[in-house]
């Protein structure tokens, strides 16, 4: 028989190494229960009759899935339970969330549930997050991070049973989960040089909407590459950090209806991009926004910002991004 390391002894192993503290242990195994109970009631989901929608719209103007909502409450829950997060912010909540104002240590921002429209399917999910520290020297003043300043971030994608974490200066990992329900078997994942498993990951349904310089840049480079698409971020970008290539939400610029342009880009910044962002960046490549500016950089001005997003392997990122920065 073969046994894996744990991902909770990987982490007391990396916490003892870097001299931290076990706070961020109770985090880590709060996130990991609620990722294991939200897989649990994905799996048995449409058994239950709760992979349909929950008649409510989301602060984003989007139709709410039951699913959406029983995430939010169980990553919530066991949030709670920690008594170490000062705020949450998560896609399913308009305000922020005030958890532990005074003895809270982290904040902590999520999506609880990435790629609603794979929900009704059955079909790969995400649980995205963002973890940022409370300034521990001098007072806190409760300003949302922006992404180079979180000290990890990570996903679950429910129901395949992985989870991939980056935590600052140390890697990003990709753990699977095993019949017991442990995540195991730490594999430190790097963006492959080699182009010719590089893939690209758009809506193409939407190109003709994108502005100019981007879809010439699609015609001359589209057939060099794979093209795959998922609609869910978590699952798509969990395929870029294994085989390389870019994952790509444009800004909608040239819709025909110009009420439905997006010219800051569907994705939320502190939850869906950011997060993706630093895992890329750990794992050797970049992201950057519809100016070519890296998404790490930008300070949030509202909880629930919207971004284009370009993340990916970084030859690709800086391609994109000097077009993008072209006038
Ligand atoms: P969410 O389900 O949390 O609202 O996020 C959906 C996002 C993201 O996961 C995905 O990459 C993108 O929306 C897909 O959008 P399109 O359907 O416009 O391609
Ligand atoms: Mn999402
Ligand atoms: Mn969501």
């Amino acid at each position: 028989m073969e046994f894996e390391q744990t991902f909770i002894n990987f982490l007391l192993r990396h916490q003892e190494k870097y001299n931290r503290t076990y706070n961020f242990l109770i985090l880590m195994d709060a996130l990991i229960s609620a990722a294991k109970h939200i897989q649990h009631y994905y799996l048995t989901g449409a058994l239950k009759g709760n992979l349909g929608y929950a008649n409510l719209i989301n602060v984003q103007g989007e139709d709410v899935m039951q699913m959406d909502q029983i995430a939010h409450e169980i990553a919530i829950h066991y949030l709670k339970t920690t008594e170490r997060v000062i705020r949450a912010v998560s896609e399913e909540a308009d305000d922020i969330i005030s958890l532990n104002e005074d003895t809270g240590r982290y904040f902590i921002y999520f999506d609880p549930l990435d790629g609603s429209s794979n929900v009704s399917h059955g079909l790969p999910v995400g649980f995205l997050f963002g973890i940022a520290k409370r300034n521990l020297e001098g007072p806190e003043d409760y300003h949302l991070r922006a992404g180079r300043d979180y000290i990890a971030a990570g996903m679950f994608v429910i129901p395949t049973g992985t989870f991939t974490i980056a935590l600052k200066d140390a890697g990003t990992w990709r753990f699977h989960i095993d019949e017991t329900m442990n995540y195991v078997k730490p594999i430190q994942m790097a963006l492959p040089e080699d182009k010719k498993s590089w893939e690209l990951s758009f809506n193409s349904a939407n190109r003709n909407t994108y502005s100019e310089k981007v879809q010439k840049w699609i015609v001359a480079n589209e057939q060099k590459y794979a093209f795959r698409y998922l609609g869910a971020l978590a699952g798509d970008f969990h395929r870029i950090l294994s085989n390389g290539g870019m994952f790509m939400y444009p800004a909608i610029v040239n819709h025909p209806n110009p009420k439905k342009n997006r010219p800051d880009g569907k994705l939320r910044l502190m939850y869906e991009a950011a997060v993706v962002a630093f895992m890329c960046k750990e794992a050797g490549g970049d992201a950057v926004n519809e100016k070519g500016i890296p998404i790490l950089d930008i300070e949030p001005e509202k909880h629930h910002q919207r971004t284009a997003l370009y993340v990916g392997s970084k030859p690709l990122v800086d391609e994109i991004a000097a077009v993008l920065r072209s006038q």
